[in-house]
């Protein structure tokens, strides 16, 4: 599919699979998505900006490679995203953080905003906006319209799962924004839930159900 990145480490594709099992505990179940989001992290990191600053080693004097440019910003689509920005921020702890507050109406499957906080300036930052599931798209569409009224142009998508209607409905409102996911599931069932999928990922990472 064009625009969308399917990691397929080994290491992402096993811990997800240990996820997806219904047996796992609520606190097994946090750690792996901490450790997966690093992983995903790492992906989607490739192309931050470098340049090369000069340091001293113990040894002799080099022009070392370094980030640069204005800090990145992570956006969270709150609740389930906080369990992908965890781990993003444990590889890239100086990030700036957003967070968008959107739930499904369970009946309509209509994306409702609560709540919204982004940093400022982020017409001139990279924004990467997280959320596990990427199911009709619904919120992940709300959520990216949101934060490009607040200016965002250089916008990437980060899940963990995502339903080939849920990527299709996406790539129609956002056609510039690219997604990443660790799984392209099969489909969704009558009540929008991501098939084969992991259930509710905020009740999993939470334990409210
Ligand atoms: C989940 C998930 C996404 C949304 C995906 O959130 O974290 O935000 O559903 O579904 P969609 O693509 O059909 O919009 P939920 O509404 O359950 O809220 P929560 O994170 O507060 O649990
Ligand atoms: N939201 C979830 O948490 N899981 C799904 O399968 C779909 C939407």
């Amino acid at each position: 599919m064009k625009n969308v990145t399917v990691v397929d480490h080994p290491l992402v594709q096993h811990k997800l699979s240990l996820m997806r099992r219904k047996e796992t505990p609520t606190a097994t179940f946090r750690q792996l998505i901490r450790e997966i989001s690093m992983l995903l992290g790492y992906e989607i990191t490739r192309d931050l900006p470098m340049s090369t600053s000069r340091i001293e080693t113990p040894i002799t004097g080099m022009n070392a490679p370094m980030l640069t440019g204005k800090k990145l910003v992570l956006i969270s689509i709150l609740r389930a995203g906080n369990g992908l920005l965890e781990g993003m921020l444990d590889l890239v702890p100086s990030a700036r953080v957003g967070h968008v507050g959107i739930y499904r109406d369970p009946d309509t499957l209509v994306a409702i905003e609560y709540y919204c906080k982004v940093p400022q300036d982020l017409d001139e930052r990279k924004v990467i906006v997280v959320d596990p599931m990427l199911a009709t798209a619904n919120s992940s569409i709300a959520a990216v319209q949101r934060i490009k009224e607040f200016g965002a142009k250089d916008i990437k998508f980060v899940c963990l799962l995502a339903a080939p209607e849920g990527i299709e409905a996406f790539q129609e409102a956002h056609p510039d924004v690219p997604i990443t996911t660790a799984s392209i599931d099969e489909k969704l069932n009558d009540h929008g839930y991501i098939v084969p999928g992991l259930g509710d990922a905020g009740d999993r990472i939470y334990g409210t159900k």
